[in-house]
C-alpha cells in the first residue's frame, strides 16, 4: 500500500450538468494494487495508516491521466504539416506515412515514439487510430503492453480512394481484424477497435464486415471519422447515393455506445438526433479543426441533443499529444462561435479531457477520477521553479485559477511524473 500525498483536482461530478470541480488541497489518497483504497484529509489517512510509505507530491496539481479519444498512432512523424484542408493533407502529409508501415520495423520505431510521446504528455487511455497493416498495429500493442497504457486500436481498413497499397479487400479485413483482436483484446490493458478509416474510403462491402467483425468480439470499440470537412462531406454523399454521413455507418448497425466518431464539425440535426439516441461518443479535435480549417466545432448543439462529448488530440493533424493544449483550443473555439459557443470553464476542460474521455471509451468504472474505487492512473504537474506557468500558478487565487492557468500554459513539459495502475512510469 502507499499514500500520495498532495493537492488533487478531479470531476467526478460532469460540470456540464452542474456539477463542480473536486478540490482537495493535502489529501491523501491511499492505494492498494493499483486501486484506490481510500481518500481523505492526508491527517486522517495517516492516522488510519500508519505504516505505509508516503510519497509527497506536495507543490503541484495531481490529476487524473488523460484519455485521448483520437490519435493516430502512424503519423506522428506527420505533426506540423500546416497549410492544407483534409483531402489534401491526407495526400501530401498522412498517407504516405502510413504507406510507410508497411516496413514491421520502420513501424516499431514510431510505435516506441509514439506511446512514450502519449505518456510524457500525462496521457494514460487512449482510443488509437491503427495502421493498414497488421504487423504495424502489432507493433503498436507491443510498445504499449511495455508502457502498460490503457489503448484500444485495431487494424485501419480501406478499399477504394487511398493509395493502392493502403487499400485492403473486405475478405482479408475481416481475416486480418479477426486474428488481432484475438491476439491482443483484453491481453493486459489492450483491447481492439473496430476501424474503418472513413466512409469516403469505405465500400458498403467493407463496413458489412467491420460490422461482423464488431459482434464477433465483445467489448471491442467502433471508431471513424465523421463529418470534418465540407469537401469530404460532398464525396461521401455522392458515394453514398446522398445519405447522410452518420447513416452510411448506421445502415451497417455502426452507430451505438460502442462507437467513438472524431470531429463531427458539421452535422445535421438529425445526425445528432441519431448519434444521441444511439449513445455515440463524439471525439472532439480542436486543434485539428484549426490546423486543417475544417471549422469550429458545434458543442452547444451536441450537448443540446445529448450526444457525448470527448476530446482527441487527432495527431498528426492535431499539433501534438498535450490535452492541456487541446483543452485550450476547445475553449478558443467555443469563444470564437459569438452567437453559439458554449463558455468552458477550467473544470468543464478537465471533465472533458478526463471523465467524459473515459466514458466515451467504457473505461468510467476504472478511470477519469480520482475516487475510491477507481485505478490510480494520475499524473503530477508541477512547472520548473520560475517558468511563465509557475508564476502563474503562484499568482492565483484558489486551485480552479491555478487549472485554468495550467490549460493556458501547461506543456508536457511540466508533467513531472506519471502513474498507471499505481505503477510509475518512467517516461
Ligand atoms: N479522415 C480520414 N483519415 C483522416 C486522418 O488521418 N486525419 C483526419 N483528421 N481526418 C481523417
Ligand atoms: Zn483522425
Amino acid at each position: 500500500m502507499t499514500i500520495f500525498r498532495g493537492t488533487f483536482l478531479d470531476t467526478p461530478d460532469n460540470p456540464f450538468t452542474g456539477g463542480d470541480l473536486r478540490v482537495d488541497t493535502d489529501a491523501g489518497v491511499l492505494v492498494t494494487d493499483g486501486t484506490i483504497v481510500a481518500r481523505g484529509t492526508f491527517a486522517d489517512v495517516r492516522r488510519a495508516h500508519p505504516a505505509e510509505p508516503v510519497v509527497d507530491l506536495t507543490g503541484g496539481l495531481v490529476l487524473p491521466g488523460f484519455v485521448d479519444t483520437h490519435v493516430h498512432f502512424p503519423q506522428i512523424r506527420a505533426v506540423g504539416g500546416l497549410g492544407l484542408p483534409l483531402l489534401e493533407w491526407l495526400d501530401k502529409y498522412a498517407l504516405p506515412e502510413e504507406a510507410r508501415m508497411a516496413d514491421a520495423s520502420y513501424a516499431a520505431g514510431v510505435a516506441a515514439e509514439f506511446v512514450r510521446g502519449l505518456a510524457a504528455a500525462g496521457t494514460t487511455s487512449a482510443l488509437v487510430f491503427g495502421a493498414h497493416y497488421a504487423d504495424a498495429v502489432d507493433a503498436l500493442f507491443t510498445a504499449s503492453s511495455e508502457v502498460g497504457l490503457r489503448v484500444t486500436s485495431g487494424l485501419v481498413v480501406s478499399d477504394r480512394l487511398l493509395r493502392p497499397e493502403l487499400h485492403t479487400t473486405p475478405s482479408r479485413a475481416y481475416d486480418e481484424s479477426l486474428a488481432l483482436a484475438r491476439r491482443w483484446h483484453g491481453v493486459g490493458r489492450n483491447r481492439y477497435a473496430v476501424t474503418p478509416r472513413f466512409s469516403l474510403s469505405c465500400t458498403d462491402e467493407l463496413l458489412a464486415v467491420c460490422h461482423d467483425v464488431l459482434e464477433e468480439v465483445p467489448g471491442a470499440l467502433f471508431t471513424s471519422h465523421l463529418n470534418e470537412n465540407e469537401a469530404e462531406i460532398a464525396a461521401v454523399s455522392e458515394l453514398f447515393g446522398g445519405c447522410d454521413y452518420v447513416t452510411t455507418y448506421d445502415r451497417h448497425g455502426l452507430v451505438d455506445r460502442r462507437s467513438v466518431l472524431a470531429h463531427n464539425v458539421h452535422p445535421t440535426d438529425v445526425e445528432l438526433k441519431l448519434l444521441a439516441n444511439a449513445g455515440a461518443s463524439v471525439a472532439h479535435c480542436p486543434t485539428s479543426n484549426a490546423a486543417l480549417g475544417s471549422g469550429l466545432f458545434p458543442l452547444t448543439r451536441h450537448l443540446q441533443h445529448g450526444v457525448r462529448v470527448a476530446l482527441g488530440s487527432d495527431v498528426g493533424a492535431g499539433t501534438g499529444f498535450s490535452l492541456l493544449k487541446e483543452g485550450l483550443q476547445a475553449y478558443f473555439a467555443q469563444q470564437l462561435q459569438a452567437e453559439d459557443g458554449h463558455p468552458l470553464s477550467a473544470a468543464h476542460l478537465l471533465h472533458l479531457v478526463t471523465t467524459a474521455g473515459a466514458d466515451a471509451l467504457g473505461l468510467s468504472s476504472e478511470v477519469g477520477d480520482l475516487s475510491v474505487g477507481k485505478r490510480f492512473d494520475a499524473q503530477l504537474l508541477r512547472p520548473a521553479e520560475g517558468s511563465p506557468l509557475a508564476v502563474s500558478i503562484a499568482h492565483a487565487d484558489d486551485p480552479e485559477e491555478a487549472l485554468a492557468r495550467t490549460f493556458t500554459l501547461g506543456t508536457p513539459a511540466d508533467v513531472r511524473a506519471v502513474w498507471i495502475n499505481g505503477d510509475l512510469l518512467h517516461t
